[in-house]
């Protein structure tokens, strides 16, 4: 095939769909395994789909070892090959507990998804830029991961989500490292307050916190910001990089006195 093919996990609302859409309207076809049932979120899917008509979805659980070994296939059978991997689906625990509290099964969800589903999804599609890279030596692919400004903010409720974006921080360097030989370049995206589902239950605290100053940008994000980001990353445009993770934060990450 002749379009180049965008695979984003999670690309069925907020941050991932705004990536899908952008990528969409830049040419890609677009591969998304979300694991939304398809009814919930058909208002976002007509949208990819009448930018560029070219849109499979798969409705799996990225935590799930038989789901992503299957959908690499069949984006493997439909596409060919994938020109951009774009790490996106994560949850936050399913209830915040204080630290001491957390249980091992919202441990195990969390780290099971956002860690552990992103590693093997990302290692199995390397796999196939690889054998892709060898019959075609021009071919460019990028890795991308969504992972949170949380990678290095402790919040005490929610540390089975800190810890698996900080370990999102290592797989970065680690792919970044292993397949800088081959050209693959991988990145990572640490978004800072973004306004989507996930923050919705918290928007009080953070318009708040906000309004007092928190960010040197003083505005939510939005999932165009982190989309625009991505777009940046695919351009090609920084072929000398690799391993980077860029901050879409509005400044969150400057220490400040
Ligand atoms: N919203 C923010 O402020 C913020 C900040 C930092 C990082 N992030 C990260 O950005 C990414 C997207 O977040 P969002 O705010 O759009 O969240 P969201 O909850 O609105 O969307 C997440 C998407 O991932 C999908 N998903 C969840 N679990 C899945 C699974 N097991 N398998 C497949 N798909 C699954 C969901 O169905 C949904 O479509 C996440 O990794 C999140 O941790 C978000």
């Amino acid at each position: 095939m002749n379009q180049k093919t965008a695979v984003v996990t999670g690309g069925g609302r907020g941050i991932g769909h705004a990536i899908a859409l952008q990528l969409a309207q830049e040419g890609y076809a677009l591969a998304i395994l979300d694991i939304n049932d398809e009814e919930k979120i058909r208002d976002n899917l007509e949208q990819i789909r009448s930018v560029n008509g070219n849109l499979f979805y798969f409705h799996g659980d990225l935590g799930c070892s038989q789901d992503r070994i299957t959908f690499a296939r069949e984006v493997r059978e439909k596409y060919g090959r994938v020109d951009v991997l774009v790490n996106n689906a994560g949850v936050a625990p399913k209830v915040r507990a204080d630290l001491l509290e957390m249980t091992e099964e919202s441990f195990d969800f969390v780290i099971g998804i956002n860690l552990k589903g992103t590693f093997f999804l990302t290692q199995a599609i390397a796999k196939d830029m690889l054998k892709a890279k060898a019959q075609d030596p021009a071919f460019r692919p990028v890795i991308i991961t969504i992972s949170s400004n949380s990678e290095y903010t402790s919040s005490i409720n929610r540390g089975e989500y800190c810890m698996s974006k900080a370990g999102l921080g290592m797989m970065t360097k680690l792919f970044a490292d292993r397949l800088a030989g081959d050209g693959i370049p991988v990145y990572e995206i640490r978004p800072g307050i973004i306004r989507t589902d996930m923050t919705k239950t918290v928007s009080e605290k953070y318009d708040r916190m906000i309004s007092e100053g928190l960010l040197p940008i003083r505005r939510w994000g939005e999932p165009q910001d982190i989309a625009n980001a991505v777009s940046a990353l695919c351009s090609g445009k920084l072929a000398y990089t690799t391993g980077q993770a860029i901050d879409v934060d509005g400044g969150f990450h400057i220490r400040r006195l």
